[in-house]
This record gives C-alpha cells, sequence and structure tokens, in this order.
C-alpha cells in the first residue's frame, strides 16, 4: 500500500485543497490504495435531501482481504494484536496477521456451520477478548452483518438490540473480568433471549470458567471450532453492502442502529488511522475504548488492521489493580501512540503523579482523545505527566454515524490548540450555521453540520430510513446535521461546544434522555419524569432526574428502586447520578417539559433562567429550587 499519509503541514493544505475543488478525484485516489475484486465504476451518488449517498458503486471486495490476507504477502509475522489481559498476571499474548488470518478464517467457517450466510445479522455481546475481534472479522469475512452490543447493556437493552436487526445468532460469553467485577455475561444474554425468537443458535465462549446454565440453543465455541478448518475464502461484497449495525442512542426511546456499509468505511478508517495518528511502521498503537463503541470498531480493529498495525486490545480498566494501569501497559508494551477518553483522564488526574511518573513511558509519541470536549485542565494534565510536553495531542471530533474522525488535527503536522478538536480532515467540508440554517462565516459560534459526503458516513439507520432522513437531514436541508454546536476561532479552529439536542454524553458515551426517562417512567410509582446533564468534574456531564411519584414514598427508596431500574432496561451507564422527587415539572403553555430550565435548575445556575412568568406551572420552580 502506497502510503497515505500527509506528513508535512505543506502537503497536507494542498491535499485540503485539491479535495475541496475534486472531491471525487480525491477520494478515488485514496481508495485505490486498498484490494478491490473489481475496480468501481463510479465514485460517488449522492443527494442529502431524500437522503441517499453510495460511495465506490459497483466495487467488489472483502474488507478483512484488506485487514488479513494482504499482509500476509509483506508481513505474516508481525505482530497485529497484542492482547492485554484484565489481570496483569495473566500473560499478554501477541497475535501475528498469520495467526489472526487463520483464526478469523475458522470462526469464519465456525459461522457458516451453524447456518450463518452473507446478510444474516449476527450480535455479538462480548468481553474484550481477542475472540471479539476475531468475531467481527469472522462475519466480515462472510458478509453477515455483525451487531456488536457492548457487553454493559442491561438483558433488556441487549433483547431490544436482537430484536431489531432480527439477529440469528448471537455470540456471547460466560462472563467477562472488569477490573474486580465479573460480569455474568451468559446469564444476561439468557435472560435476553427469553424474548428473541430470532436467536436460532448461542455460541459461547468460555473466558472466566464460571458456572452457566445451558439451552438447548446454546454451543460452546471451543467445540464448534474444533469441527472446522481455518480455509476460508472471503465473500466477494458490494462496495455498498452493510459491514455492521452499531447502535447509538437517540431523542426518542429507541436506539438507532446505524448502518455502514463496507467500501467506504473501510477507505475512511484506513485513511484517517493513518494520518491522524501518523502511525508508522512497527509502531505499536493503543485505542483503550470498548469494541463496544463505534472507537474500538473503527480504531481497534478495522482502521489500524487495514494499514497493517499491531493495535493493543486491552480487557480491563483504567483503576485496575491500581490507577497507574494504563501508563504500566504503556511501558509493557512500548505503546507509541495512545489514544483515550477526556473521562478517563479526569478519573486519573485525582491520583497521585507518581502513578505516572513510576512508568517509562519515553516510547510515547502520540496522544489522542476522543468522547467528548477535553476541558483544558484533563488536556494540560495529559500534556504535562502523560505526554512530557513532547507529544502531539490530536483531539478527534466524530461519531458513531460518521464512522471516522472528521475533526482533529494530525499528529505533529497541524498546529493543535487546547480544547479545540481545530480543522476538518483532507475531504471534510465542515461548517457553522445559524438557527436558521444559513452558513456563517469567521470566527463565531453555531451549529456544526457537514455539507458533503464522506465515505464512510452511515447510509441509514436499520428498518428506517425515515428517521435517518427526520434526525439528520431534515433539521438543515442540504446538510448533514450531528447535532453539536461549535465555535470557530480566527484560524477557523472549530472548538466542539456540546450537544444541541436531548442527548448527554456521560463518560465519553451517549446516552439519549428519553429512553432513561421510559424506564423511570416504567416504575409504579413514578406518573411523570424529566432528565437532563449537569457538569460533573470526571465523568463531563452526569444525569440528573426529575420524578414526581403518585403516592407519598421515601424518597431514598424510590430512588434506590429507579437506579436498579435503569441498570436493568438500559445498563449500569445510564444510572441517573442524582433523583429528585418533585411534585411538577416546568412546563410550557402547550404541555412540554421545558428541559431548559431544568438543565439550569440542575447546574444550580438558579439566577439564569430567564422569564419564567410565561409557564404554565410557575410556583414549581421554587420547590424545585428549594430541594435541590
Ligand atoms: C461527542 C464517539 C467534543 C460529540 C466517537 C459527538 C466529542 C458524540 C468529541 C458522538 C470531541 C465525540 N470533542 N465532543 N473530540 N468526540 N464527541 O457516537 O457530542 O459515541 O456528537 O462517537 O460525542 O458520540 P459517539
Amino acid at each position: 500500500m502506497k502510503d497515505l499519509v500527509y506528513r508535512t503541514a505543506d502537503s497536507y493544505y494542498k491535499a485540503k485543497q485539491f479535495a475541496n475543488e475534486n472531491p471525487e478525484a480525491f477520494w478515488a485516489d485514496i481508495a485505490g490504495n486498498f484490494e478491490w475484486h473489481t475496480p468501481w465504476d463510479k465514485v460517488l451518488e449522492f443527494d442529502f435531501l431524500t437522503p441517499e449517498v453510495k460511495w465506490f458503486l459497483g466495487g467488489k471486495l472483502n474488507i478483512t482481504e484488506n485487514c488479513l490476507d494482504r499482509h500476509l504477502k509483506t508481513q505474516p509475522n508481525q505482530t497485529a494484536i497484542i492482547f492485554e489481559p484484565n489481570d496483569p498476571s495473566e500473560a499478554a499474548q501477541h497475535i501475528s496477521y498469520s495467526e489472526l488470518h487463520s483464526r478469523v478464517c475458522r470462526a469464519a467457517n465456525m459461522l457458516k456451520a451453524n447456518g450463518a450466510k452473507k446478510g444474516d445479522r449476527i450480535c455479538i455481546y462480548m468481553p474484550m477478548t481477542p475472540e471479539l475481534a476475531i468475531a467481527v472479522l469472522a462475519c466480515a469475512r462472510i458478509g453477515a452483518i455483525h451487531s456488536v452490543v457492548f457487553a454493559g447493556f442491561s438483558a433488556t437493552a441487549l433483547a431490544a438490540r436482537i430484536n431489531d436487526a432480527e439477529c440469528s445468532i448471537l455470540l456471547t460469553s460466560d462472563g467477562g473480568f472488569r477490573g474486580a467485577k465479573v460480569t455474568p455475561l451468559k446469564e444476561i444474554a439468557d435472560e435476553a433471549l427469553t424474548s428473541c425468537p430470532s436467536i436460532k443458535n448461542c455460541i459461547v465462549l468460555r473466558r472466566t470458567g464460571q458456572d452457566i446454565s445451558w439451552n438447548p440453543i446454546d454451543l460452546w465455541w471451543h467445540e464448534e471450532l474444533e469441527k472446522v478448518n481455518d480455509v476460508c475464502p472471503a465473500e466477494i461484497m458490494d462496495s455498498e453492502d452493510p459491514l455492521f449495525i452499531l447502535y447509538t442512542s437517540g431523542s426518542t426511546g429507541k436506539p438507532k442502529g446505524m448502518v455502514h456499509t463496507c467500501g467506504g468505511y473501510m477507505v475512511y478508517t484506513a485513511y484517517s488511522f493513518k494520518n491522524v495518528f501518523q502511525y508508522q511502521k512497527d509502531d505499536v498503537y493503543w485505542c483503550t475504548a470498548d469494541i463496544g463503541w463505534i472507537t474500538g470498531h473503527s480504531y481497534i480493529i478495522y482502521g489500524p488492521l487495514a494499514v497493517g498495525a499491531t493495535t493493543v486490545m486491552f480487557e480491563g480498566v483504567p483503576s485496575y489493580p491500581d490507577y497507574g494501569r494504563f501508563w504500566e501497559v504503556c511501558a509493557k508494551h512500548k505503546v507509541n501512540q495512545f489514544y483515550t477518553a477526556p473521562t478517563a483522564i479526569r478519573a486519573l488526574q485525582k491520583h497521585p503523579t507518581d502513578l505516572v511518573e513510576q512508568h517509562d513511558l519515553s516510547s510515547i509519541k502520540v496522544l489522542g482523545s476522543v468522547g467528548e470536549p477535553i476541558n483544558a485542565e484533563a488536556w494540560h494534565w495529559y500534556d504535562k505527566y502523560v505526554g512530557k510536553h513532547k507529544c502531539p495531542i490530536v483531539d478527534t471530533w466524530w461519531q458513531t454515524e460518521t464512522g471516522g474522525i472528521l475533526i482533529t488535527s494530525l499528529a505533529g503536522v497541524t498546529p493543535q490548540k487546547p480544547t479545540y478538536a481545530t480543522l476538518p480532515m483532507p475531504g471534510i467540508q465542515a461548517v457553522l450555521l445559524d438557527n436558521k440554517g444559513n452558513e456563517i462565516e469567521g470566527e463565531t459560534e453555531g451549529i456544526l453540520a457537514i455539507k458533503y459526503p464522506w465515505p464512510s458516513i452511515a447510509r441509514t439507520i436499520w428498518g428506517d430510513h425515515e428517521r435517518y432522513k427526520n434526525v439528520y437531514f431534515s433539521a438543515y436541508p442540504g446538510y448533514y446535521f450531528p447535532g453539536d454546536g461549535a465555535l470557530r476561532d480566527a484560524e477557523s479552529n472549530f472548538r466542539i461546544t456540546g450537544r444541541v439536542d436531548d442527548v448527554v454524553i456521560v463518560s465519553g458515551h451517549n446516552l439519549g434522555t428519553a429512553p432513561i426517562e421510559n424506564a423511570l417512567n416504567e416504575h409504579p410509582h413514578v406518573v411523570e419524569s424529566a432528565v437532563v446533564g449537569f457538569p460533573h468534574d470526571i465523568k463531563g456531564n452526569a444525569l440528573h432526574a426529575f420524578v414526581i411519584p403518585s403516592t407519598e414514598v421515601s424518597a431514598n427508596k424510590l430512588a434506590e428502586e429507579l437506579r436498579a431500574l435503569v441498570a436493568k432496561t438500559i445498563g449500569p451507564i445510564a444510572k441517573p447520578d442524582r433523583i429528585q422527587v418533585v411534585r411538577g415539572l416546568p412546563k410550557t403553555r402547550s404541555g412540554k417539559i421545558m428541559r431548559r430550565i431544568l438543565r439550569k435548575l440542575a447546574s444550580g445556575e438558579h439566577d439564569s433562567l430567564g422569564d419564567v412568568s410565561t409557564l404554565l406551572n410557575p410556583e414549581v420552580i421554587e420547590e424545585i429550587k428549594k430541594n435541590n
């Protein structure tokens, strides 16, 4: 593969200009670096109003041939994945490209032997073990559409995702290790599967060895593998065939199954990975995300493997066995690029700096941040203690929907600016809009929008194209609307200011407030609820729930039950930090809950509520203020 990288600011700015003037030629040139069975006959077809986006039309490929087979010719013994287990006393595993290829092919044959074929949906609910990456790639090998569900989600959330995509196979594990905890994944999956009629087989990886119950559809992963060999030709896919579905929260109750396709996603994740992190051959790259999120899909698996990189997969958490674990792992594997989330940095920042300083971090060349705005304090701590003031920090803005990083600096190539994601990647046309949808120029603040497609934009919401249109393309016709606000400085750098809709980013996780309210409202003693975010010094944002009970209840007991209910319905990550029992919620005369006011109340900004006299029930404000 030709070096896809801009190593100088000059080549970067030239590429940017070329991409703006000749977008199709620009992307065709990049796509030419991959192996296609049949080249595309048209680079792009799009209409943001319908909306429809197609890239590399007529092109045929298999992404796993680009991520695996291709590297067997040049670097079969290169390490593809370094697996670092939760428990530091368990040995790390180094999986070479040739071993990974063999294990993926064998797993692909295991899926085929159990009835899987091209176009089927396969749900993956697994801990961060090498088999999770192998499962993802095995699906891609045979053209089955993977739907990875983060292993922290509850049985109800898992079942909803399986049913939405009508998955035919579930891949799971007996349990998962995460810090000092063992998560009973199989038990949760069993509960989910009581309401998932589409699942025909459940293949179970043995990881923790804990006792589990066994059902007629269950099969052991290791036993199934023994029945098949490791020869599995790749299914030839159309560029626009779906590669995977990944669910993300929205402003309404139902999660959105974002659909990514084979060709464009491959091109963009590889291109962005190499450029943003300035990866060089033999570097060891570590992204601490979970594969259950888009960051893990694009920047643990597909992007790095597509360029033949060595990618670290970590099973554990930053606090186990102590808050020095990240740095111990960086030193142990001589990590060169380290990519994590601001919430992790803020949590680590609270602990003594010796936990960082006692480890040799001299291998690190590049630091990255993702998932939410990084505040100045966390940025400077990261720069000083981890980067020793000599590593560029890339603050990468993107989304599940965008498939890859859209706004960022390129490490060491373009200027960084603390708390700013900085500039759109070459090929990305980002603009700011005012409330009416007019583009605004220069140093200003507005609504972030993208006005031209890029190859890894999600093509639809599984089974609901109308919703895709409404959420992303209707508010500002002619633009992709990501749901974030931003400001721009005089040098055209973007700083993302946060969500402009009812999604709250808690510890880097996207949480829609509506599904949490739905869960709270399920409680027999809750009449109505409203959930908003408020600033939190470690999580970035935390959740404050206002609930109206139906009878006199003990507020503490109700809060405890509600937290348990949210954990059960969605997952522990969605539990509100605060639950406030109220007699009423501020409403407009048309009955709409005034979330803007609740956000201020939850943030303690009692004096900047604005005019509340037009509310239907201004009296509730005083009561809420008194008690919060
Ligand atoms: C937020 C994660 C500021 C943003 C890759 C976006 C960020 C949402 C940044 C997507 C960043 C992500 N600076 N905000 N560098 N990165 N966000 O789908 O609000 O889990 O819309 O994708 O996270 O979250 P998602």
